[in-house]
């Protein structure tokens, strides 16, 4: 049995103020700013050679100085992705990584996430057919009204707002209804609500645990704090006039709001929750928004921005809006779920975008919970309170499971399709193994396992019919080179600044 806990098969060790690589000792990094950029490229060489330890698990370094044991293989993803929670906990690990005890509204964290499962799975992705609708009304109106509608010049518009405008108002419309989805108030207090929201569990959770932590922590949570509380303000009614009317009742499933459905689903659990059952629904869809919200905006900025600066050879955005115009072109075709299946080349390049920028670096991080600890596949040993997980965007860039992975090949799977179905394959039983939104042991961008995402086919869905009603109706001019993305710990988020120019078509 070996200890990876000593840390010295990678040649440097955590946590403390010194960092040691290959035997050259850093010393106090923090109060030397001339040598930080030498020290961070010296870093992310150390841990790119540890990444290719020969497939061995490695530690690497943390900002809130807690060590990390990643798992370098697919094996290893598969095997970390089947650990019982009583084993290796993600829930201990999400609560410290996002600060929930710093932020508003500390329901149980276990049966708030697996509540929020229920109603997207049961609410959303499986009725993405009949929201589909309302989901291009509302992407046609927010694209219109953010992207202008002068077809006779250029307009620069923030990428990044623009995108969070669109999905913001999308994701409200599908959970709460036309009212919400128009009233710019509550569309504005949300946005700053995930804002600070976001800003508070990156910086939280990213911070030393001592001081710093509780201190800042205390400080992001009054803004946060406040804007929840008027956030709610504007959803409660809703939640209220549900419990009164006692729709849940009445009507069949499918003609069912979103709302309803979760009144529902929360009336039948009701035993689980103690306090008052509107106050944990409002709790649950501000959790929601934000989870729905800054990861299907985030992603969308990162899309365009590929879409934007990739190769002129590959002609992608004509082929994109080739494959779009005729699959659209009667308003009929917007609402039927067949349209966007048909949309495989759109597939790939959006897989391929969440392949080269998913949001976290490491991701499916679990706590070692037993006492005596446990012993990986290979025989390692980790004590208890461990952080175990997987080098996400190492294993996307993996030239042995990406081959050219620097590169962004838009038709990288949409080729690999074609080929499982025309000459079949042993280990991939069908082609849909490549969809965006299908997760693998070699693509985690909406994690894996037990704590896959189940909003992935709700906003691939989304940014399929947002993308095409862009390419359809909008040129957008090309950028030189594609803009870096600012990290913050494990976090990679595209930068706020970037604009570009648009002109609505003849
Ligand atoms: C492109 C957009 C999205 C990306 C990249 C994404 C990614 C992820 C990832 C990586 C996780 C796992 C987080 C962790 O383990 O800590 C996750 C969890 C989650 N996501 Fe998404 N997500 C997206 C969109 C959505 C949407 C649209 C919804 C809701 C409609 C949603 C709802 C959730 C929920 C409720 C969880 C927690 C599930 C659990 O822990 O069991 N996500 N997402």
């Amino acid at each position: 049995m070996s200890r990876i806990s000593n840390y010295s098969h990678t040649g440097f060790r955590v946590p403390c103020h010194w960092l040691v690589f290959d035997g050259a000792r850093l010393e106090n990094c923090e109060h030397r700013s001339a040598r930080y950029q030498e020290i961070r490229v010296q870093l992310l060489r150390a841990i790119k050679r540890a990444e290719q330890h020969g497939g061995r698990p490695y530690v690497v370094p943390d900002t809130a100085f807690q060590g990390q044991v990643m798992l370098p293989t697919q094996q290893l993803a598969r095997w970390l992705s089947t650990q019982p929670e009583s084993v290796l906990s993600s829930d201990a690990v999400r609560r410290e990584r996002n600060g929930i005890d710093y932020l508003p509204a500390k329901a149980d964290f276990r049966s708030s996430v697996q509540f929020m499962d229920k109603i997207v799975n049961q609410s959303l992705s499986r009725n993405l057919d009949l929201i589909q609708p309302e989901m291009y009304e509302e992407i046609r109106d927010a694209v219109d009204e953010t992207m202008g509608m002068d077809n006779a010049s250029w307009q620069e518009i923030n990428l990044s707002q623009t995108m969070s405008v669109i999905i913001s108002r999308t994701c409200t419309r599908v959970l709460f209804g036309l009212s919400l989805s128009r009233n710019h108030v509550y569309l504005c207090i949300l946005r700053l609500f995930l804002i600070f929201m976001g800003a508070s569990s990156l910086v939280i959770g990213q911070m030393p645990p001592w001081i710093i932590r509780p201190v800042i922590g205390v400080l992001l949570h009054i803004p946060t704090a406040v804007l929840k509380n008027l956030a709610g303000s504007y959803i409660r009614p809703f939640i209220e006039e549900r419990f009164q009317t006692g729709e849940s009742d009445k009507q069949d499933q499918e003609e069912k709001s979103f709302v309803a459905q979760s009144v529902q689903s929360a009336d039948k659990s009701k035993l689980q929750f103690s306090g008052c059952i509107t106050d944990y629904l409002v709790n649950q869809f501000l959790f929601l928004a934000f989870a729905a919200i800054a990861t299907t905006s985030a992603a969308a900025t990162n899309i365009f921005l590929d879409i934007l600066s990739v190769e002129s050879r590959f002609h992608l955005y004509e082929t994109l809006r080739s494959e779009a115009a005729p699959t659209f072109e009667s308003e009929s075709d917007w609402t039927s779920a067949r349209s966007v299946t048909r949309l495989t080349k759109m597939d790939s390049a959006i897989r391929e975008s969440l392949r080269m920028n998913p949001l976290q670096c490491r991701g499916l991080l679990k706590k070692v919970m037993p006492n005596d600890g446990i012993i990986l596949p290979d025989g390692s040993y980790l004590p208890q309170g461990t952080w175990v997980g997987l080098p996400m965007r190492a294993i996307h860039y993996d030239d042995k499971l990406y081959p050219n992975p620097q590169e962004y090949d838009p038709y990288r799977f949409s080729r690999l399709k074609k080929v499982v179905e025309m000459e079949g394959h042993n280990e991939i039983p069908t082609s849909s193994y490549f969809d965006a939104a299908q997760p693998s042991d070699k693509f985690f961008s909406f994690s894996y396992g037990r704590s896959v995402c189940p909003g992935r086919w709700f906003a691939v869905r989304l940014l399929k019919l947002m993308i095409s009603y862009v390419v359809i109706h909008y040129d957008i001019k090309p950028l030189s080179r594609r803009p870096r993305n600012l990290s913050f710990g494990d976090a990679s988020i595209p930068a706020l600044s970037i604009t570009i120019l648009v002109r609505r078509r003849k």
